[in-house]
């Protein structure tokens, strides 16, 4: 039987022949967390990616993300574990439905967040993640008509912070943060009354509202971890774990199950194994490979949104 060291150290072994990154998001395995030299949400390995001056990018996470991080970085060999790693998101919306969509709503600005086929970002006109949806939105002029897609969710959060009322937004749902309901987070609050609530904004609107803090992965490590409070009802993927307790070893984190699965756990994330990241380092497969004419199309608008900064 091989063991998880021997496999780490193959592992290691072959990043180092390669001449390979490893980025790993939030929401992977400890295991593969525990080797990446990069660990983050969707734009800070968007960036890291887009900065590697090496040969191959092993990209622990799903697909989307990969694709973005060889747009971001054409040359580059860019490999993900399992190629299976989708997103409920991205199937939520295919191209052809979103270029009907814009047909009949000339004149819209497209905002996608970064969770889209490479496909749909080329059709858009800015990308947005998590982290900056607010921002990207407001940089966008007052009073131009924006169609904002895929995450019905993310989108109304956005449409409430920015008072935008001439938005419209795709009917797309994340299975893992759709599926949080309202009332187990109240059971959660009356069994840890000190715990403060931190969200992902795909968490439907009940559950944003019982928040004390909303925002990206990274950011609600990031929050949990500076806050002063030392209980948190974490509502995202329990992949954060590893980060959370690393950084914050004193304090306590709770999760709460979703109706999708009765855990917290995205079932793509969660595709990917310290053994296919060996052979995708190995075998150099699965690849991401996008013709110079999707590229060409599709950069434009992630690059507008990394320009915002
Ligand atoms: P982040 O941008 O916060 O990493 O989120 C990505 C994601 O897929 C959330 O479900
Ligand atoms: Fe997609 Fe949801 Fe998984 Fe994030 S947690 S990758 S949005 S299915």
């Amino acid at each position: 039987m091989i063991t998880t060291s021997s496999l780490v150290d193959e592992i290691l072994e072959l990043k180092r022949e390669r001449g390979a990154m490893l980025l790993a998001h939030h929401y992977q395995e400890s295991e593969i967390q525990e080797v990446a030299d990069a660990i983050g949400d969707s734009l800070e390995l968007a960036r890291r990616a887009q900065s590697f001056d090496g040969q191959v990018i092993a990209f622990c996470g799903v697909w989307f993300m990969a694709e973005t991080a060889k747009l971001l970085n054409p040359s580059k060999v860019v490999v993900v574990p399992d190629r299976d790693a989708g997103c409920s998101l991205v199937d939520a919306c295919p191209v052809d439905q979103l270029r009907a969509w814009k047909a009949r709503n000339p004149g819209h600005v497209v905002v996608s967040y970064i969770n889209t086929s490479i496909e749909v970002k080329a059709e858009s006109d800015i990308i947005c993640t998590s982290r900056n949806a607010v921002d990207v939105v407001n940089s966008i002029p007052a009073g131009q008509p924006i169609l904002f897609l895929p995450d019905l969710n993310l989108g109304n959060y956005v449409k409430q912070q920015t008072g935008r009322e001439n938005m419209k937004i795709w009917q797309g749902a994340c299975i893992v943060h759709a599926t949080f309901p309202a009332r187990r987070v109240l059971s959660a609050r009356s069994e840890y009354p000190n715990a403060l609530v931190a969200s992902h904004p795909e968490c439907p609107a009940e559950v944003l509202r019982m928040s004390d803090f909303i925002g990206s992965t990274s950011a609600i490590i990031d929050w949990c971890v500076k806050h002063s409070a030392s209980e948190f009802i974490v509502m995202t993927e329990s992949g954060v774990r590893h980060s959370l307790e690393k950084l914050a070893p004193a304090k306590q984190f709770h999760f709460v199950a979703n109706e999708n699965c009765n855990c917290s756990e995205c079932p793509y994330m969660k595709r990917n194994t310290l053994e296919k990241l060996r052979d995708a380092l190995l075998n150099l497969d699965p690849r991401v490979e996008l013709s110079a004419e999707i590229l060409e199309r599709a950069r434009l608008p992630v690059e507008r949104m990394l320009a915002l900064r």
